[in-house]
């Protein structure tokens, strides 16, 4: 369903201009002063390529992986069309069937708009703290609405049932924090990007 989903939505949200591009400039310059031209970093839930193809300059080897193939298409064709020849993109769903990378392999992951969508956050958190070298980076921009006075749940479960909205998990900015924490995670920060208060901007780093 997650997949057929964002098949669906991909062309209009390739068309969409970014929701709030000052707090997005501010979310990549945070990311890039953690990039390293010999890094490889993987961008989870890359959607049409946007955030890969911004880092992919500043490294060695960008990784994007997306459960949609629409949305994987899109990314490659914009990759192609901008020359960009460091960039992979994969398509799946990022749980232990995602082989195509090792542990202890990747110094940076990116995780935007994607941790209040998968099923098991605390697994998925599990498992880039795995995919990271020791020292390696996590940057993650997640929609956090556990804390708003505004009535989401039953807002999103009407617009699910007419196929508005995916599976959202509702969960706070300490929930978040306190799942990275448990992973293994340490030095976590939550730089102020001027984002809406819904969302939960966070950088934490594998211990080493
Ligand atoms: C809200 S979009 C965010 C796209 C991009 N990261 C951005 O910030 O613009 C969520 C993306 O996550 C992908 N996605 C959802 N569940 C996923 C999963 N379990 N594994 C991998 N990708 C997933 C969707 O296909 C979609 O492209």
């Amino acid at each position: 369903m997650t997949a057929a989903f964002w098949n669906e939505q991909a062309e209009r949200y390739a068309a969409k201009p970014v929701a709030d591009p000052d707090a997005f400039e501010r979310k990549i310059a945070v990311t890039l002063a953690r990039t390293r031209p010999s890094h490889t970093v993987l961008d989870i839930g890359c959607g049409t390529g946007s955030l890969a193809l911004r880092l992919a300059p500043s490294a060695a080897q960008l990784h994007g992986l997306d459960i949609s193939s629409e949305m994987v298409r899109i990314a490659r064709g914009k990759a192609a069309a901008q020359q960009v020849d460091n960039v992979t993109f994969h398509v799946g769903p990022f749980d232990d069937s995602f082989a195509a990378l090792a542990p202890g392999s990747l110094d940076g992951v990116c995780a935007y708009s994607i941790l209040h969508l998968v099923d098991d956050r605390e697994g998925a958190l599990r498992r880039i703290f795995r995919l990271l070298k020791p020292g390696g980076f996590l940057v993650t921009s997640t929609v956090c609405l556990g804390e708003t006075w505004v009535p989401f749940r039953p807002l999103l479960w009407a617009m699910r049932l007419v196929g508005m909205a995916p599976p959202v998990q509702i969960l706070s900015k300490r929930q978040l924090a306190q799942d990275i924490e448990a992973a293994g995670f340490v030095d976590l920060e939550q730089p102020d990007v001027g984002a809406k208060a819904i969302v939960g901007f966070m950088v934490a780093r594998k211990p080493g």
